[in-house]
């Protein structure tokens, strides 16, 4: 009798193991399907950001990967967004006394270590199986703010979590149901986020057409969207509010004390507009060229839109940034600081929290250096250095 107890409570023991086991492995195929998400975990080499698209091409699937690197339509503003910052050049001053320049900056009240922030972006899960909380600790180690999709795969509580007080901004989508809305941006606030991003450039989806070719869906759940598992970006934006104007701004600001930072603007009218409406900083921003591919490059609209503000609110900058020198033609032109969207994610997928810290210390030094050779020993100096139009003929250097 004794020997059946003790053979059936082994077997008891061993099934539990076996069910512990199962219901692990299924937790990670709930999150991720069979999609496979890398899961490495290192510091990533970094020679020029740009190589690492074909990188991460290599360690995810297909149609997570053409999400994430794809543009609208053409590509063309995409392409544009980089090879725009080629069309000016940094007139350097020597003999400065410049040494060792200083990165550090600050924005809406919040201390960074670099001009260079994380721009909010969708399903970070498609990279990596940390998803927003991996980026979100890369992000805190490089001492620098993370933005957080509405659209994201970690929770709200998990980002805040793995930023461990680290400043971190809410990035609103609004959906059609105003109730969903207030309880996002109040969790966003009670969870101890310092600002409300308002994105109003995708009223609806880009005419993405590499997720259309793959016929993209989300392999996972988008935790602040109900039953997005299973549907592609174009369906989740239809089923979001599609009839943006000035008023959605106030109705935010209402809801909150968190400065509203209004994300995608792109011309100096709606710079204007959102400004009257109560935003607190300006994005100027075309999506990374997702959204209305034949717009502009969003570093050719900065210099008129920095010129209307006129310092009135701090203004944020995004598309196209990738080396140092841009990051500092931007500050010339007029932005406080500047986002990454696309190359978070790459280092995110490449190594992990370990990636993501990789690339903003890449920028950070790449940045230091074209600040140390063009004569700005801090980033309110980087304003004071002249940039002109590239010149395309001996006339043009008549100084
Ligand atoms: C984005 N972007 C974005 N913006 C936003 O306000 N909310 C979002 O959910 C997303 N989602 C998103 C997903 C992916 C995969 C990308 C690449 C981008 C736009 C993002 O905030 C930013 O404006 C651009 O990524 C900046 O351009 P670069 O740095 O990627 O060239
Ligand atoms: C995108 C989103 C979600 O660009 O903003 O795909």
């Amino acid at each position: 009798m004794k020997k059946t107890i003790f053979i059936l409570s082994v077997a008891l023991v061993f099934l539990l193991i076996i069910w512990v086991v199962v219901r692990m492995h299924r937790a990670d195929t709930v999150t991720h399907g069979d999609y496979q998400a890398s899961t490495r975990d290192e510091k990533t080499t970094i020679y020029d950001i740009d190589d690492l698209e074909g990188q991460v091409a290599q360690i995810i699937p297909v149609g997570g990967f053409d999400y994430i690197r794809g543009g609208a339509q053409t590509e063309n503003t995409m392409r544009r967004n980089e090879s725009a910052f080629d069309m000016v050049d940094i007139y350097p001053r020597v003999m400065s006394g410049v040494d060792n320049p200083d990165t550090r900056t600050q924005i809406l009240g919040i201390d960074i270590s670099m001009p260079i922030i994380a721009a909010p972006a969708a399903a970070h899960g498609l990279a990596h199986v940390s998803a927003e909380a991996g980026s979100a600790r890369g992000v805190a180690a490089a001492g620098t703010i993370m933005s957080v999709s509405t659209y994201a795969s970690s929770t709200l509580a998990e980002v805040a979590g793995a930023g461990n007080g680290a400043p971190q901004w809410f990035q609103l989508y609004l959906s059609k149901d105003d109730v969903a809305n207030r309880a996002l941006v109040k969790s966003a606030e009670n969870q101890g986020y310092r600002a409300i991003i308002l994105t109003v450039d995708a009223p609806i989806g880009g005419n993405r057409v590499r997720d259309a070719r793959n016929n993209f869906k989300f392999p996972l759940d988008l935790p602040n969207v109900p039953r997005s598992g299973g549907q592609g970006i174009g369906a989740i934006f239809a089923a979001a509010k599609n009839d943006l104007t000035p008023f959605d701004i106030m109705r935010v600001k209402s809801w909150t004390d968190l400065p509203i930072i209004v994300k995608g603007i792109q011309h100096p009218d709606d710079a204007e507009v959102a400004i009257a409406a109560g935003a607190d900083a300006i994005w100027v921003s075309n999506h990374g060229g997702r959204q209305l591919d034949g717009a502009p490059a969003a570093f050719d609209v900065l210099p008129e839109i920095a010129k209307r503000v006129n310092k009135r609110v701090p203004i944020i900058f995004d598309s196209g940034i990738r080396r140092g020198q841009h990051v500092f033609k931007a500050i010339a032109s007029g932005a406080d600081v500047v986002a990454i969207g696309r190359p978070v994610i790459y280092g995110l997928a490449l190594g992990g929290w370990r990636g993501v810290e990789s690339v903003f210390e890449y920028l950070k030094t790449d940045l230091q250096r074209v600040m140390w050779l063009a004569g700005a020993q801090t980033v309110e100096e980087i304003k004071d250095i002249e940039l002109r139009p590239r010149c395309m003929t001996a006339q043009c250097v008549e100084m």
